[in-house]
């Protein structure tokens, strides 16, 4: 039987008896529970294979819950929870002392965001308590933004998938620390830095160079697909030199021609980042299938959302 139910009274069932529910988010997925209940944090942990010193992102229904998740919030942190808010945008501030150390993993800080699905906002508003939710994949691998992608990663391990449709963003929110009142990226993701800095003017990105194109080896290995994957801006020159391989090609908005490419998805014909953006993790999920020998994956325009195209991409060609 299949576990993707568009049924929101028995996700509620399901959350309030401690378990873990797969919802939706106009980001990816996330694997959601209630942040309170320490049987369903650990059963999150457990079903991702994540480890505990990473932490989770508390979800909440409206701005006006943040005073319950923050114990202090810098007067830019309000500018960007009113601009941005329900949306994908996530804030690390100082945490109020009842959120429990497994979700923040010990740190003195949490983050938090609203998202925008109307299906999740209205299972919030049906909860009594927030919800922890990591992306819906096993740690490293591709991020889901189908209900299917996430049937597909643990129908084995999980109860329901709350089906929300495709996600509308299609890459993780941009999360956002603090340097006392001062803001920091510490994630690129669905909200563009330019659309950030028009509300609190120029912000810096920490560890800059993690997510500097030319410094793959600084990378974690993230969302990444199991087939080998290369990053690069000559498409042409890296497809003639891997002719002998099976090549499947991730093309920003033109398609390339040769004999050796097996199968080939273009994300906005028009060159638009947010098409792009959304579909993206779904592009990945459906080379990734194609026992490709290499996937090829063309690098975007350094602006807007290509930024974080761009780092997610990157942080696929890690080698394990
Ligand atoms: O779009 C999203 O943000 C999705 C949806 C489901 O909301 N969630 C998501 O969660 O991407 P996850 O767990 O895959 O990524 C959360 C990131 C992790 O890299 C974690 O290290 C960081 O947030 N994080 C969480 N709490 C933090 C904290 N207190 N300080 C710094 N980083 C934190
Ligand atoms: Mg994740």
């Amino acid at each position: 039987m299949s576990i993707i139910s568009k049924d929101i009274s028995k996700a509620v069932a399901l959350l309030q008896a401690e378990d873990v529910v797969a919802i939706p988010t106009e980001t990816v997925y996330g694997l959601a529970g209630n942040i309170f209940s320490e049987k369903a944090i650990n059963c999150i942990f457990e079903t991702k294979q994540r480890p505990f010193f990473n932490p989770l992102i508390v979800h909440i229904a409206s701005v006006a819950e943040l005073p319950n998740i923050a114990s202090y919030i810098p007067e830019k942190a309000k500018l960007l929870a009113d601009a941005f808010w329900p949306g994908p945008l996530t804030l690390v501030l100082p945490k109020q002392s009842n959120i429990p150390d497994v979700i923040t993993a010990g740190k003195d800080t949490v983050a938090v965001r609203v998202p925008n699905h109307p299906i999740t906002l209205k299972l919030l508003q049906q909860l009594e308590f927030p919800l922890a939710a990591p992306s819906a994949n096993p740690f490293g691998s591709i991020s889901p933004t189908t209900a299917q992608h996430v049937s597909d990663y643990f129908k084995n391990d999980l109860q329901m998938v709350l089906d929300g449709g495709p996600c509308q963003r299609g890459i993780e929110s941009t999360i956002i620390g603090f340097d006392g009142d001062d803001p920091i990226i510490y994630r690129l993701g669905s909200t563009a830095i330019e659309a950030i800095e028009r509300v609190v003017g120029s912000i810096p990105i920490k560890n800059k160079q993690e997510i500097a194109p030319n410094a793959p080896g600084m990378l974690e290995r993230h969302y990444a697909p199991s087939t080998e994957t290369i990053l690069t801006n000559d498409m042409s020159e890296v497809i003639k030199n891997n002719a002998e391989k099976r090549i499947g090609v991730l093309a920003f908005s033109t398609t390339f021609n040769h004999d050796s490419i097996a199968f080939q998805i273009v994300l906005s014909q028009t060159k638009n980042d947010q098409e792009a953006a959304s579909k993206l993790y779904d592009a990945l999920h459906q080379l990734d299938k194609q026992d490709l020998d290499l996937i090829i994956a063309e690098r975007l325009p350094d602006i807007g959302l290509g930024k974080s195209i761009n780092d997610r991409l990157q942080r696929a060609t890690v080698q394990p």
